[in-house]
């Protein structure tokens, strides 16, 4: 007996009975639309398709229910014949509702025959299709009786507690990094044939929405004039919009006060937080081009959707992709009727990815594959967006000259104080990623040496904080080069977000990373680990493990340093872990020698600075005349580094003049050195215990395990 699939099998046909109790009997015959179809052939059709490829074929001795009925709920099989025409589907007043209940109580009662005695081999799946199948016109039962309810001057109420997907706020971007990636279904659960088979593909690094396009957006679009702007349109979609009139998305209606919006719960004030809906491929393509972003492919999309940094995915509206419908290399329907299940509609339809508020729970999955003509909308269809990365040149010169970025008011604002000063953070343009890599290679830094080495004699360790399926959050990740160390000893690492300032080094980081681990996932963030509350809450359904290493932590002078930790635990949430890495006191010499190499590879990164002032800011900087100066202040127990000006001189920079007396300093930066008791202390003062430690010997650094 066959409990499971029996009881599945109920549960799905009665799911069909519940969405129908709502209905009248008239409901359930009108066809309002070529591509609608009556509420009744629904469920008919349905009851076909079970009593055609299951009943007939594997029922000893069953007879058909009414031999019509091949005739009149055939959808699209060729290979079974001829059938109604799809657009006169509303005009079978006969047979009855109650002949079609009828019809429904006869095929269930016999699927419950087949379904308790052993099945052949094959028949589980086709039953697996044939719920499945059911499923898919449960949700176009409900798309079709909205469209007809939009039609009726009443405007009927399908559930007058019908709720709409909701949101609260705007998406963000997240940045994913590409490279080989692995497409279609995974594991041996049901799936339609079109999502197979799994297959490798090349993606480039790109950007994509962690939300959908919401309908405020939507109303900022319309107010741009979007309906109205050839430029943002495709030849053929601007073509609908002027044949069909379109100025909103189907379903919207104006009045005195403004638009409103056809729903399964009547007519409604529109929701500005809630996902635009009911939008074609015409419409989203527009949009995207009004936002100066695109659609993503459904290899983006599918990517991305696996990360699990993305939201809204199954739960409010089927998602536009750019992809064509086409089948992945290697597929092949069946060779049975059911193989014209998909296969032959793959021509001149788009796929949409995800699921929508009327998708039947459970039904899709990430490798799910709708698709629907790019004119069509009565779907509860949506877009999120996506981008391109700017390419390497476009983002070296990518700020030139802005004069309000906030790089230009930290140096009119650092530049214009009695003691001149500069956050070290604006070292880490691409030059200055790349200088301190260099740096990191000399003789004299020893920091990045020893603590490589000290994570390979401690991986395994640390390795036991992590949880299962946990996301690895890396501030200043520069390279990503001690990362792996932490990813080798930690399989159960299932996410990787590396964060930094550095748009470039991340890039060139994230890259080869994803392309040497693929089966994690790397989620890049650009962003400045200073202002975390602004960025979104990453890999939120996972337990989150912080790493920060290279002593990046003791670059914040002590009030930032335990606001920056405040931050993080709050930013990390309940039970969170954070390993930092610090660098510990020592001896002066080596200190000295560490931030003062001999071949100055650390004086032209502090000089990179002026450099990258000139470069960005029309700053008129000589290097020539700035000496690089490394000291230790005790009193702080940090080293601190200055760009000293060799003689008096006035200079341009951000659109400002600054004067210089010989000998002034332009502070650039301090690095902490520690003790572990300033660690203990600095750890509490934050929240935080100090819950293991290790440390290397001479030339010594530590790594510290927090728990918050
Ligand atoms: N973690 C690496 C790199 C350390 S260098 C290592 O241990 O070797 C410091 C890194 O922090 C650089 O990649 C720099 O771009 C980044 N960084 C500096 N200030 C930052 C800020 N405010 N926000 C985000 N990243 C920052
Ligand atoms: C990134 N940070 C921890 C380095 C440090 O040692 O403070 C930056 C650096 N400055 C000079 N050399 C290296």
């Amino acid at each position: 007996m066959n409990t499971s699939l029996l009881e599945r099998y109920l549960h799905v046909r009665r799911q069909t009975e519940s969405l129908i109790a709502p209905l009248s009997d008239e409901d359930m015959v009108v066809q309002s639309m070529p591509d609608a179809s009556p509420a009744k052939w629904h469920i008919a059709h349905t009851t076909w398709f079970f009593e055609t490829f299951l009943l007939k074929e594997h029922l000893q001795g069953y007879q058909v229910f009414d031999p019509s009925f091949a005739f009149l709920f055939n959808s699209y099989y060729e290979a079974l014949g001829p059938r109604q025409p799809r657009p006169q589907r509303g005009m079978l007043s006969r047979p009855s509702i109650a002949r079609v209940r009828d019809y429904r109580r006869h095929v269930d009662e016999h699927m419950q025959g087949l379904l308790s005695s052993p099945l052949a081999a094959g028949l589980p799946a086709l039953i697996e299709l044939g719920l499945a199948h059911e499923q898919q016109h449960q949700e176009l039962l409900l798309m079709d009786v909205l469209h007809l309810f939009s039609l009726s001057p009443l405007k009927p109420a399908y559930a007058t507690n019908w709720r709409e997907p909701s949101g609260d706020r705007h998406g963000h971007f997240q940045l994913m990094a590409g490279g080989m990636v692995e497409l279609g279904h995974i594991g041996d659960e049901f799936s339609f044939d079109n999502e197979n088979p799994r297959h490798a593909t090349w993606l480039q690094p790109f950007e994509i929405s962690d939300r959908l396009v919401s309908n405020g957006e939507w109303l900022a679009f319309m107010s741009a004039g979007g309906y109205n702007r050839v430029e943002l349109w495709l030849s053929e979609g601007w073509t609908t919009v002027q044949t069909e009139g379109w100025e909103a998305p189907l379903y919207w209606q104006r009045n005195a006060r403004g638009w409103q919006q056809m729903s399964l719960a009547g007519l409604r004030e529109i929701d500005p937080a809630a996902p635009v809906m009911h939008i074609s491929y015409y419409e989203a393509c527009a949009y995207a081009s009004w936002a100066e972003a695109r659609l993503p492919t459904e290899t983006e999309w599918e990517i991305a959707a696996r990360s699990g940094l993305l939201e809204q995915i199954e739960d409010s509206a089927w998602q536009w992709t750019q992809s064509a419908y086409a089948p992945y290399p290697g597929f092949r329907p069946a060779n049975s009727a059911v193989g014209e299940y998909n296969g032959k509609f793959m021509v001149s339809q788009l796929v949409l990815r995800g699921g929508s508020c009327v998708t039947p729970p459970g039904h899709s999955r990430l490798s799910y594959r709708n698709f629907f003509y790019p004119g069509q909308r009565w779907m509860f269809s949506g877009l999120r967006l996506a981008r391109d990365l700017p390419s390497a040149h476009e983002s070296d010169t990518a700020g030139t000259a802005n004069y309000t970025s906030a790089f230009a008011q930290d140096v009119r604002a650092g530049l214009g104080k009695a003691e001149k000063s500069l956050a070290p953070k604006y070292f880490y343009d691409a030059a200055g990623s790349e200088l301190f890599e260099a740096i990191c290679r000399t003789r004299e830094y020893y920091p990045t040496r020893a603590e490589t080495a000290l994570l390979k004699d401690i991986a395994q360790d640390l390795s036991a904080c992590i949880p299962d399926g946990a996301a690895l959050i890396e501030f200043g990740s520069g390279a990503s080069l001690k990362t792996r160390l932490v990813l080798e000893a930690s399989p159960q690492l299932d996410v990787y977000i590396p964060l930094d300032i550095s748009e470039s080094a991340l890039r060139n980081a994230t890259v080869q990373l994803q392309k040497d681990y693929p089966a994690l996932w790397v989620a890049p963030e650009v962003g400045d680990f200073c202002h975390l509350a602004d960025l979104p809450m990453p890999a939120r359904t996972r337990p989150r493990v912080a790493f920060f290493p290279g002593s990046t932590l003791g670059n914040f002078c002590q009030q930032d340093s335990v606001d920056f930790l405040r931050s993080v635990r709050r930013f990390l949430g309940q039970d969170a872990r954070l390993i930092v890495g610090l660098d510990m006191l020592k001896d002066i010499s080596t200190l000295e020698a560490a931030y003062d190499d001999a071949d100055g590879i650390t004086a032209q990164f502090n000089k990179n600075l002026l450099a990258r002032i000139n470069r960005e800011l029309g700053g008129t900087f000589n290097l020539e005349q700035f000496l690089h100066v490394a000291e230790w202040n005790p009193e702080r127990s940090c080293m601190e580094m200055f760009l000293v000006s060799t003689q008096e001189q006035q200079v341009e920079a951000a659109e400002q003049i600054f004067h210089f007396a010989e000998g002034e300093r332009l502070h650039t930066e301090c690095s902490h050195k520690y003790t572990p008791e300033s660690i203990q202390r600095l750890a509490e003062s934050a929240g935080w215990t100090l819950e293991r430690q290790w440390l290397s010997p001479a030339p010594q650094v530590g790594i510290f395990l927090l728990h918050g």
